[in-house]
């Protein structure tokens, strides 16, 4: 099974943020990839696949806890690209076979910059290991039949970001997500496009440019500058999800509101619906504010749902008369 990487405007994996209701909503409005959010090998591998026949989805359950790791549906299976966070190839694959048959691909996060991910020997700590990148995706590559790639940030050169995506390519990886920042830069640093333009002439497969795309404008900007033909796109999502949409994004406002039936939909975490509300109302508004304090105040679904006006929604989506 392949997915197609060029020509793709895509929801970047985003921590707490990309969970199934906000893959949906990135999707409905045009986003023709989806990333999951990371998750560790460790924390897959401790997990049983179940179907939810109430929800439609398909969960992977944490044994033990209980706790749903991740969560899916048929719908977005030829989309859904899942990320996992490793440090080991033997382990990365056990994690990506539980998941192959329910996804559309698996990427490695070799980019992320926090400690709890590098002093695991993690994402961006696999950038200055080039041997161990060959083996985690030639053993990826070997055993799975989808699609196998990863995202990296750039090196401190251009020479050796452009060496060591040539490394990645000949691992036979289906496309490389570049992240237009070094290790060291912080968010507010602008990603460096012209970098990204090295890698996409250097390499054969499609490179994926990443970094500061805020309006469906950015799209055609980051392509023409980069070369690159396929866009991904973060915080400009979790700002408003309808920055995918051609004709301009929607108001905030119904996005949001959207985002909270996607979640009541999807049963989702409420700690992941109230962390992703907590970056859009921070981006537009303040958690200050009487809207701010009252989400962070609310414990369940059902509270957000009372707090948006959603409380119909809600019961009919849970199966019980409101009235
Ligand atoms: C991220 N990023 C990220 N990257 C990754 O590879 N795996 C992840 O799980 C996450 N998690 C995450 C959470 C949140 C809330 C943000 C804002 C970012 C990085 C992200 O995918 C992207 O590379 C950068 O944010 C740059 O893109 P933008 O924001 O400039 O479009």
């Amino acid at each position: 099974m392949e997915l197609e990487y060029r020509d793709r405007h895509i929801l970047a994996p985003m921590v707490r943020v990309g969970t199934l209701p906000f893959r949906m909503l990135a999707s409905e409005y045009g986003a023709d990839i989806t990333y999951g959010e990371e998750i560790v090998d460790h924390k897959i591998i401790k997990c049983q696949r179940q179907i939810n026949e109430s929800l439609g989805t398909i969960d992977f359950v944490e044994k033990g806890t209980g706790s749903v790791v991740f969560r899916t549906c048929d719908a977005e299976r030829c989309r859904v690209v899942f990320q996992i966070g490793t440090s080991d190839a033997v382990r990365a694959l056990t994690a990506a076979q539980l998941l192959c048959k329910d996804v559309a691909a698996i990427d490695i996060n070799m980019g992320c910059p926090k400690s709890f991910s590098v002093s695991g020997g993690m994402g961006a700590a696999l950038l200055t290991k080039p041997d161990l990148i060959n083996d985690i995706l030639t053993t990826l590559k070997r055993n799975l039949d989808i699609p196998v790639t990863c995202k990296i940030r750039l090196l401190p050169s251009s020479h050796n970001t452009v060496e060591l995506a040539k490394r990645i390519e000949k691992t036979g990886v289906s496309a490389l997500a570049v992240h237009g920042r070094k290790v060291a830069d912080r968010p507010r640093d602008p990603a460096q496009w012209d970098k990204i333009a090295d890698v996409v002439a250097a390499l054969s497969i499609p490179v994926i440019a990443n970094g500061d795309v805020f309006d469906y404008e950015d799209f055609q900007r980051i392509k023409s500058v980069t070369g690159a033909s396929s866009v991904m796109v973060a915080r400009g999502a979790v700002w408003n999800a309808s920055i995918f949409k051609p004709e301009g994004k929607l108001p905030w406002e119904s996005v949001k509101r959207e985002y909270i039936r996607k979640s009541i939909l999807w049963d989702n975490d409420v700690k992941s619906t109230k962390h992703t509300l907590k970056e859009m109302i921070m981006h537009h508004s303040s958690l200050e504010l009487a809207e701010g304090k009252a989400m962070i105040r609310s414990a369940t679904l059902a509270n957000l749902a009372e707090l948006y006006g959603e409380e119909s929604y809600y019961w009919f989506v849970n199966g019980i008369n409101g009235c």
